[in-house]
C-alpha cells in the first residue's frame, strides 16, 4: 500500500479517454450491476429523508445518481467530478431521463460544501484518485449532517488485468454470444487501455491501494461510525456503508 498520506500528482490514468467507453464496458461487467443492487439496497436500509440531500463524488456517467433518483425522485443530487467528458455523457442521460442534477466540474479534494449540509454522500471506485484520503475523509464526514450517511466503495486491490479481461469475456460469451462479445470486446478497447494505465498508477503509488482492514481503519479514524463492511467488486474492492455519529463533534 502507498501511505494514505502521501500527495499524489499526475495520473497515467486519463478519463477523458476512458469515458466514452465506460457504459460500454459497465454494460458488460456483471460486477458493476452487482454494486448498482448493493447501492440500491442500501438506500432502502438508509431511512433517508424524503427529499435528501446527495452528492455523488466522482460520479462519472451517472449511473449511480440514476439510481438514486428512480428510487428517491425527491432527492436533490449534486454530481461532482472532474472529467468534462464524463459529465458530458452523464448530463444527457440526466435529461434523458428527465432528472434535474447540479453537476459540478471539480475534483473532490478541490471542493467545499457548508457544514453539516448533506444526508448522504456517495463515492464509488473514486476515492482512491483522491490521496491523501484521511483528510478527505474527514472533510466528508464535516459536510454530512449528523446521522447522514456515506455510502463508500473503494477500488484497493491490485488490478489484475488477465482476470478482468476473462472475466469479462467469459460473462459475455454466456451471455451475449460471440458477434456480440466480439463487437462488445472492439467497442470497449480504449477502456481496457485505461485499467492498464490505471494498473501503472497503482503501481507508481498515485492511486491509493488498501487492504480491508485498512480501509474499516481509516473510516473510522476519520469520525465515522461503520454499520455495514463487506468485500464487492470480485473481492477487488470494499464497500463502507457508514454514518456520521449524532453525539460528537468532528472538525
Ligand atoms: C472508475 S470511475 C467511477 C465512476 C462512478 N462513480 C461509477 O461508479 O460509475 C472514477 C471517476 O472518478 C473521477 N475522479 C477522478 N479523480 C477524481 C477526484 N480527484 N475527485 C473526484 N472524482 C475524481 C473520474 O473522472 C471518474 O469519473
Amino acid at each position: 500500500m502507498n501511505s494514505a498520506q502521501e500527495i499524489i500528482l499526475h495520473n497515467e490514468m486519463q478519463y477523458s479517454e476512458y469515458a466514452p467507453h465506460y457504459d460500454n464496458l459497465c454494460a458488460i461487467n456483471p460486477a458493476y450491476q452487482d454494486l448498482i443492487a448493493l447501492f440500491s439496497n442500501s438506500l432502502e436500509k438508509l431511512c433517508l429523508p424524503s427529499s435528501p440531500v446527495v452528492c455523488d463524488l466522482g460520479a462519472g456517467t451517472g449511473n449511480f445518481v440514476c439510481q438514486l433518483l428512480t428510487q428517491i425522485p425527491m432527492a436533490k443530487v449534486t454530481h461532482l467530478d472532474p472529467s468534462p467528458e464524463m459529465n458530458t455523457l452523464a448530463s444527457g442521460k440526466y435529461a434523458k431521463n428527465g432528472f434535474e442534477v447540479n453537476i459540478v466540474e471539480s475534483s473532490m479534494e478541490d471542493w467545499e460544501f457548508e457544514d453539516d449540509s448533506l444526508d448522504l454522500v456517495v463515492c464509488v471506485n473514486a476515492l482512491n484518485n483522491a490521496p491523501p484520503v484521511m483528510p478527505m475523509l474527514k472533510k466528508i464526514c464535516r459536510w454530512l449532517k449528523p446521522g447522514g450517511s456515506i455510502f463508500l466503495v473503494n477500488f484497493g486491490r491490485e488490478i489484475k488485468i488477465l482476470d478482468w479481461t476473462w472475466f469479462l469475456l467469459k460473462n459475455s460469451l454466456k451471455n451475449r454470444g460471440a458477434a456480440e462479445t466480439v463487437r462488445s470486446i472492439y467497442q470497449t478497447r480504449k477502456a481496457f487501455s485505461s485499467n492498464r494505465a490505471g494498473r501503472g498508477d497503482q503501481k507508481s503509488g498515485r492511486l491509493w491501494t488498501h487492504t480491508s482492514d485498512e480501509l474499516s481503519a481509516i473510516v473510522e479514524a476519520a469520525g465515522f461510525e461503520i454499520r455495514e463492511f463487506q468485500t464487492c467488486y470480485r473481492d477487488y474492492a470494499d464497500l463502507v456503508l457508514a454514518t456520521k455519529p449524532n453525539e460528537r463533534s468532528l472538525n
